[in-house]
């Protein structure tokens, strides 16, 4: 049986013309008997200085005991993470978008050059999760994601903490509406350690929607970081990896048009980040499929938002598990017809055989998932914008409860940092259309998330009272009227670049337009007038991405022509 399992690594461990590299497996502790079993490559993203990473290590290890006892041999390696809540503005998070596909290239690199028969990865923060999907697609060797798991609620004065709080902080600073122990107080109690950020922002809403799409097992999107299940699920990767095997099932045969239709139903009716968006359409195309903002658009258009999660929310992933968790929801939408059951799952199963499983949702008695007949907005927060700012898509985040229409006078930032200046300046008033430029995947470089800056309005109290458009992203944690992913980007001359102060400008989240009120000829008169900007970077890594990266339309993808 084991040597049907090892297609790929008996070209190394039982070729009589491989000598070295069985040299070196008996080197690092292999035995005879070991050659002969399949090998499954274990990456993780752990590394001590960031919350949502600095455990993915320990589970690992946890993983490759269930790999051993399955009768395979696990091989821990590691590739990079960047923390988006230590990035430091837009300097710093310049790198995170392009980490992604560094996780993508570094898995799909080891994998390959190894020879390993599968891939288990073990993943924390925002690019962790679809960086690593996108490997196991490319790949398409049987492959397994484990989430590092969601982090616990800190707490100060009575209140629950998670990180965006330490960021409005900073804008009750900005309104004089905190004092100086509150603050410290606040940043330090905001993180009680371990796990990734607690809301329904980026990284919980890839692990669910992951999850959905049937790469992780049931509830791994659920478990806490510091919960025993978290444990459990770990040593019970062994036993799911070696049924992938036997049975042959490999990533394409899991990430297909209906589990992307899953997955991202889950992110509408729990109000996810607009990163999925993001993540989903490079997820697509490293697994050969076509999705585009379009049906993104459709699955919002057809999917109620029905869970009251933060950002626009109360409620944190921990109290999802308390209500079933993911498994749970996923269950109520597959009996409301809003879920294909007939997807296959890394359990080796259909995803209505897992359902099956799952506990139901209680209306009764909880109050964070509410039935699709009372939703909090009838069809999904993720709307895909058009107009003439952005003629080939944009994507908001439109809960409904900042309203749905804005309009008013631009103020532009060429930079995050000169929104952060112009608050502390009190130059930011009711009415502005704050517009950051040059913060798309070239001219950022990196389509920086603007965390900060939309925290910091929060915290201002202008959340209700100004708009925010952007070719950079928001991130998972972000509320307010706010449009991101403005493509062409300003980089690239897409009308965005050609925003003057004091112009004004639409958003109408009803017809989805995007308006900037000048007429046609003075757009064209600008556009002439325009020149395109150096790029910031030319050499390293920024300036390799400044050349391969593809429009947020498009997924960000670096490795298409
Ligand atoms: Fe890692 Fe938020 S910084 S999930």
């Amino acid at each position: 049986m084991a040597t049907e399992l090892n297609k790929f690594s008996k070209t190394l461990t039982q070729e009589v013309t491989n000598p070295a590299a069985q040299a070196m497996l008996y080197g690092i502790g292999l035995k005879e008997e070991d050659l002969a079993k399949p090998q499954i490559g274990i990456a993780s993203t752990g590394y001590e200085g960031n919350p949502c990473n600095m455990h993915l290590n320990g589970l690992s290890v946890y993983v490759k005991q269930g790999v051993t006892a399955n009768d395979m041999v696990g091989l821990i390696f590691n590739t990079i993470g960047v923390s988006d809540g230590m990035t430091n503005g837009n300097d710093g998070m310049r790198y995170s978008l392009p980490s992604r596909d560094i996780i993508a290239d570094s898995i799909e690199t080891v994998v390959s050059a190894q020879w390993y028969d599968g891939v288990i990865a073990v993943v924390g923060c925002d690019k962790n999760m679809p960086g690593a999907v996108m490997a196991m697609a490319r790949l398409d060797r049987p492959a397994i994601m484990v989430y590092g798991g969601t982090i616990r609620s800190g707490h100060y004065k009575g209140q629950k903490l998670d990180i965006v709080s330490a960021f409005e902080a900073l804008g009750k600073k900005f309104a004089n509406n905190i004092s100086d122990e509150d603050f410290k107080g606040v940043i330090q109690n905001s993180i009680p350690g371990q796990g990734a950020c607690g809301g329904m922002y980026t990284a919980n809403t890839m692990a669910a929607s992951i999850e959905a799409m049937g790469l992780s097992l049931p509830f791994s999107s659920s478990y806490p970081a510091t919960h025993e299940g978290k444990q459990e699920e770990c040593k019970k990767i062994g036993t799911a990896m070696k049924k992938l095997l036997e049975l042959n099932i490999t990533p394409k045969d899991i990430i297909t048009k209906k589990s992307l239709e899953n997955a991202l139903t889950l992110v509408m009716a729990l109000g996810g980040s607009t990163n999925a968006a993001l993540h989903f359409l490079a997820i697509a195309r490293s697994a050969g499929l076509s999705l585009t903002l379009d049906d993104i658009q459709e699955i919002s258009d057809r999917t109620p938002f029905i869970a009251d999660l933060k950002p626009s929310g109360k409620y944190y992933m921990e109290d999802l598990l308390g209500i079933g968790g993911v498994p749970a929801v996923m269950k109520y939408l597959y009996s409301k017809g809003l879920i294909h059951g007939d997807c296959i799952t890394v359990t080796g199963r259909t995803l209505a055989e897992d359902l099956a499983e799952a506990p139901d949702l209680n209306f009764e008695t909880q109050k964070i998932v509410f039935p699709l007949e009372e939703p909090m907005k009838p069809s999904g927060h993720i709307q895909v914008m058009y107009g003439n700012l952005a003629p080939t898509g944009a994507v908001a985040k439109i809960t409904g409860k900042e309203g749905m229409t804005f309009s008013g006078e631009a103020k532009i930032c060429e930079h995050e940092s000169e929104i952060i200046s112009a608050l502390a300046n009190g130059e930011i008033k009711p009415g502005h259309v704050v517009v950051i430029r040059n913060a798309g995947p070239k001219g950022g470089p990196g389509m920086s998330e603007m965390l900060k800056p939309t925290s910091a309005v929060i915290g201002a109290g202008l959340g209700d009272k100004i708009a925010l458009i952007t070719d950079g992203r928001f991130s998972g944690g972000t509320h307010g009227f706010v449009v991101g992913h403005i493509t062409p980007e300003a980089f690239d001359g897409g009308p965005i670049a050609l925003v003057k102060d004091g112009d004004r400008i639409s958003i109408d989240a009803n017809t989805r337009q995007l308006t900037l009120h000048i007429t046609d000829e003075e757009m064209a008169s600008r556009k002439a007038a325009w020149v395109q900007p150096a790029p910031r970077f030319t050499k390293g890594m920024l300036g390799r991405y400044i050349r391969t990266v593809k429009s947020a339309s498009e997924g960000c993808v670096t490795d298409e022509a």
